[in-house]
């Protein structure tokens, strides 16, 4: 909550800068509201959200009082299927040397794109509890597969790489061990490698990834793989570029109404305390605009973030001495900095199929003028 207020702060900021209004809706659900009412999602929720709204902003689940993470269920993961956002983009970039936890990495050497499946895997709960709670019980829960959603992350990750000038794309798997299931992600990635050859393909299983993502970042560009490892591995990746305070996210499905979210969960012992870090919702927000087409002033809010952990102007945990809110303050002051005293950095990396289907919302003042 805390974190989404600064990164709408972001928003409303640039969009005075780019003479664009945006018009937000906020929306109670949560576990405090799930806990007042018994509702996780009203029953049109997820209708609404996808006919009602150009993209979604989602501040971080996870409470103590619900045990069971029903509302995070319900909103995050339900979310992802209703509106079936298969890609979960999740940029991995590094932006000061001294927040990255290796030595002697510098910010060229952590800057890759993961890519999870979104939409299936071992996240459908499929599966079911048998004689529960007692000591002959039985717990299943099966990992879906299908050629479609295979088929289409992984095609949604070498256009992403052609699209972008990246060089290669690394399917993860664990095929060695999971015979049948990822069996299929190796034919699909045989199958769709070389209808791309300016990109170099390249397969890890999955904890081989892990070691050299630590050992050497640098050798990855584009990551894809499925829905829990890609989970796992982002939080690792999030680590790479100063922790998860730092890291955002896109919940996608390419021409449609999609959804951003950092990729840190609630922080119970940090909620409400003015000191979590914002920076990984700010930059969530400016994927948003960079997905809806407006990308220079996603850049825009990119480079003042950038400012932000350059200048040391953030929170404790990477080094700053502010607040939740005073970090918020000090990059929608940069946002506002007239363009030129801000260096813009290069514009974020498009979506492929996103903007093409899309209007820019908001006014029709030209992004160019404030370059
Ligand atoms: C994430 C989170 C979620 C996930 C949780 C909150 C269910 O960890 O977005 O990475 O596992 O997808
Ligand atoms: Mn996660």
């Amino acid at each position: 909550m805390e974190t989404t207020a600064e990164a709408m702060k972001a928003v409303a900021a640039v969009g005075e800068v780019f003479g664009r209004r945006f018009e937000l809706e906020t929306f109670p659900w949560g576990a405090d509201h799930y806990l007042k009412t018994g509702v996780t999602m009203p029953p049109n929720g997820y209708a609404m959200l996808r006919d009602q709204f150009d993209a979604i902003f989602i501040g971080a689940l996870g409470d103590p009082r619900v045990a069971d993470n029903r509302h995070a269920r319900d909103i995050l993961l339900g979310t992802r299927f209703e509106l079936d956002l298969y890609v979960n983009y999740r940029p991995v970039k590094l932006l000061h040397e001294r927040l990255c936890p290796l030595k002697n990495r510098s910010t060229a050497d952590v800057n890759f794109v993961v890519f999870r499946e979104n939409t299936e895997g071992l996240y459908v709960s499929v599966g079911g509890r048998f004689k529960a709670g007692t000591t002959d019980e039985i717990a299943i829960q099966e990992e879906l597969n299908t050629y479609k959603g295979v088929h289409r992350i992984v095609r949604h990750a070498f256009e992403f790489a052609a699209a972008n000038g990246r060089r290669s794309v690394c399917m993860a798997d664990k095929s060695n061990a999971m015979a049948e299931g990822h069996a299929l992600w190796q034919r699909v990635f045989r199958e769709l490698a070389p209808q791309y050859p300016g990109i170099q393909p390249r397969h890890l299983y999955i904890d081989a990834l892990a070691l050299l993502m630590v050992q050497n970042p640098a050798q990855f560009d584009v990551i894809v793989t499925n829905n829990l490892f890609g989970d796992i591995i982002t939080d690792l990746a999030a680590a790479l570029q100063g922790g998860l305070g730092l890291a955002a996210s896109g919940n996608l499905h390419p021409g449609r109404t999609s959804m951003f979210e950092p990729v840190h969960g609630s922080a119970p012992p940090l909620a409400g305390k003015n000191v979590a870090n914002p920076m990984g919702a700010i930059l969530s927000a400016a994927l948003m605009l960079d997905y809806l087409g407006l990308r220079a002033e996603a850049a825009v809010i990119e480079a003042a973030v950038q400012e932000a952990v350059a200048t040391g102007n953030g929170t404790q945990e990477i080094g700053g001495s502010l607040g939740t809110r005073e970090t918020g303050d000090f990059i929608a002051l940069q946002i506002r900095k007239p363009r030129g005293e801000t260096q813009v950095d290069a514009v974020p990396e498009a979506v492929p199929d996103a903007a093409a289907d899309r209007q820019p919302i908001g006014s029709a003042a030209n992004p160019e003028e404030h370059q």
